[in-house]
């Protein structure tokens, strides 16, 4: 509901305004340490930003779909962040869903796409769960479509949050270093589950919490996590979670792992803060 307000909310003003007064909140961080906080308007960026463009066959819309928009790394820069520095980008959109980007997660460059080619910065609704909603003020995507299934495209996206250390969270799981089936789950929930979910109630909250008080694999059984988490439609119809159909059996099986192990490592103390 929040989420469709604002929607209409951003529909309203840039209907009332015919110039673009997009903006966004940038934050730098080392450690815990804020080291800035700005906000850059979208002429700023376009002044300086290197320009790109993207066509693909868009897994959100089923259909060719063409943008255009600017070098991630040129408008970081210009907000006055030393790109080679940063560990973790967190990417927050409008209605609570945090996009984390390590380095690593993704090999080819970040876009902060601006609109749909041709149209001035617009962008067509998009259907998620049993809602319709804008996918502005911006996009980020990578220059690699294929990428996509690594890491999800932040949309609605108003604030970026760049750290130059990225800091143990509390779904990291402690002494599986050693466990590389683990360490696997651990880091493909890191870049496509985290943004909705939350594990000892770090994450997002687009979908429950799956630790505590009881940890996921323990109320639901194996078979059935795997066919849920392929194709979460194929129970509830229009779910507002993503369909991971693209994930083999070794990587579902990864990821449950990671998520049975963190049963392990329960936060209880976080359910009474
Ligand atoms: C776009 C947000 C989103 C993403 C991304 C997402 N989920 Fe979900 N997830 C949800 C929502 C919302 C629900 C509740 C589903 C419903 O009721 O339809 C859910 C439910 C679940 C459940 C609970 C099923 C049950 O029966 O209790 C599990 C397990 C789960 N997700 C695992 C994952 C895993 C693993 C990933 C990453 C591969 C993931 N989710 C990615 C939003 C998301």
């Amino acid at each position: 509901m929040f989420r469709f307000v604002f929607a209409i909310l951003l529909g309203f003003i840039s209907f009332q305004s015919s110039a673009d007064d997009r903006k966004l909140e940038f934050i730098l961080k080392d450690g815990p340490q804020v080291l800035f906080e700005k906000t850059v308007g979208i002429d700023q960026m376009q002044a300086s930003a290197a320009q790109r463009s993207l066509s693909f066959q868009s897994p959100v819309y089923n259909k060719p779909m063409a943008y255009e928009g600017l070098s991630f790394k040129d408008v970081a820069s210009q907000a006055g962040v030393d790109f080679s520095k940063v560990e973790e980008i967190k990417f927050v959109a409008l209605d609570g869903f945090v996009a984390t980007w390590s380095k690593g997660t993704t090999k080819s460059p970040l876009i902060v796409v601006t609109g749909e080619q041709g149209t001035g910065g617009k962008f067509t609704d998009i259907g998620e769960g049993k809602e319709t909603l804008n996918p502005g003020p911006f996009y980020v995507m990578t220059t690699d479509p294929k990428e996509y299934n690594n890491w999800i495209w932040p949309f609605q996206v108003y604030k970026i949050e760049l750290n130059y250390q990225a800091p143990k969270p509390d779904y990291y799981p402690s002494g599986a270093e050693d466990k590389p089936v683990i360490m696997a789950g651990y880091n493909a929930f890191k870049s496509t589950c985290i943004s909705c979910h939350s594990i000892n109630l770090e994450g997002g909250d687009i979908g429950p919490e799956l630790n505590i008080p009881k940890n996921i694999t323990e109320y639901r059984d194996i078979e059935y996590l795997k066919a849920f988490i392929k194709n979460p439609n194929s129970y509830r119809a229009k779910s507002r979670m993503l369909t991971f159909e693209h994930l083999s059996d070794q990587q579902l099986n990864e990821l449950i792992e990671y998520m049975a192990y963190m049963g392990s490592l329960k936060m209880l103390d976080k359910i009474n803060e």
